[in-house]
């Protein structure tokens, strides 16, 4: 199997590593030809799957691809479809083995030459955009905007301070200060951590429902920004692709996608409190 390559170093790498893993799969398969083994490899390739189709979405709703939701379903299906491919191995002695891989390998190998490559004009354009304001006289990637207000002056100013955090990070990951980069992402998290729970709970108090989605989409967020922390601290991940790749298409995610919808669906509520 091959990967593409877009220009997005983590979804690159990822691609590149699921390719592998693929290939690897095959290889396993055609010098043992265990079954029970193969069903275990499987298992850790589903897992690694899972976290490149989470850590993609995150990635391409901060981009605004438009076709997310649907392209999220995909990955929900794929992951179902391959999960069953496992199952059947494990029930199924009569299920030849070199045909499910098969299909495995084509079924992923449309999915990310083919359905990915929808996405590819939204990143290319976010790189652009990135690239015109890094030249501007501010020189930032990231900055506010009064449409991303929600209505909460908490919540506002928290955004607003998030934003700054993580537009020193992109200035200083070109610089050579590794410990100061390992601080500053440190103190990102930490302040991440605390406007996730502060925003969880102005949404539970206006509706129970929107905040407990809201909560589950703050713990997808969350565990994808210590993975690539953790990438960043065991030097397989460069600052600059932490700062540039992810931490920017993150930071739009969580305020254009998660948070305005949902402040915005719950306005009416808010202003009536408000009177
Ligand atoms: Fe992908
Ligand atoms: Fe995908
Ligand atoms: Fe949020
Ligand atoms: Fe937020």
């Amino acid at each position: 199997m091959q990967a593409a390559h877009i220009g997005n170093s983590i979804l690159d790498e990822g691609h590149e590593a699921l390719a592998q893993q693929v290939n690897a799969l095959w290889d396993y398969w055609r010098h043992t030809g265990d079954r029970p083994s193969l069903i275990a490899a499987l298992n850790a390739f589903i897992g690694q799957l899972r976290h490149h189709f989470s850590l993609e979405e995150i990635i391409i709703r901060g981009a605004g691809f438009p076709a997310t939701d649907h392209h999220s379903e995909r990955h929900h299906t794929l992951l179902a479809t391959i999960a069953g491919v496992r199952n059947q191995l494990a029930i199924d002695s009569t299920l030849r083995l070199s045909e499910a891989m098969q299909d495995l390998e084509s079924l992923l190998c449309d999915h990310e030459l083919i359905e990915d490559s929808a996405y590819w004009p939204y990143l290319q354009r976010f790189a652009d955009h990135a690239e015109a304001m890094r030249n501007t006289r501010s020189g930032q990637i990231l900055q506010w905007h009064e449409t991303y207000l929600t209505g909460n002056i908490q919540i506002d100013s928290h955004h607003r301070s998030l934003m700054y955090h993580a537009e020193r990070l992109n200035r200083l990951a070109g610089q050579q200060a590794r410990h100061q980069f390992s601080h500053a992402m440190h103190e990102f998290r930490a302040l991440a951590a605390h406007h996730f729970r502060v925003e969880e709970s102005v949404l539970a108090e206006q509706d129970q429902d929107i905040g407990q989605t809201h909560r589950l989409a703050h713990v997808g967020l969350m565990r994808s920004l210590d993975a690539m922390i953790q990438r960043v601290e065991q030097g397989k991940l460069a600052p600059l692709s932490f700062a540039r790749d992810f931490l920017s298409f993150w930071m739009l995610n969580h305020i254009t996608e998660g948070d305005m919808k949902d402040f915005r669906r719950l306005a009416p509520t808010l202003a009536a409190q408000a009177l």
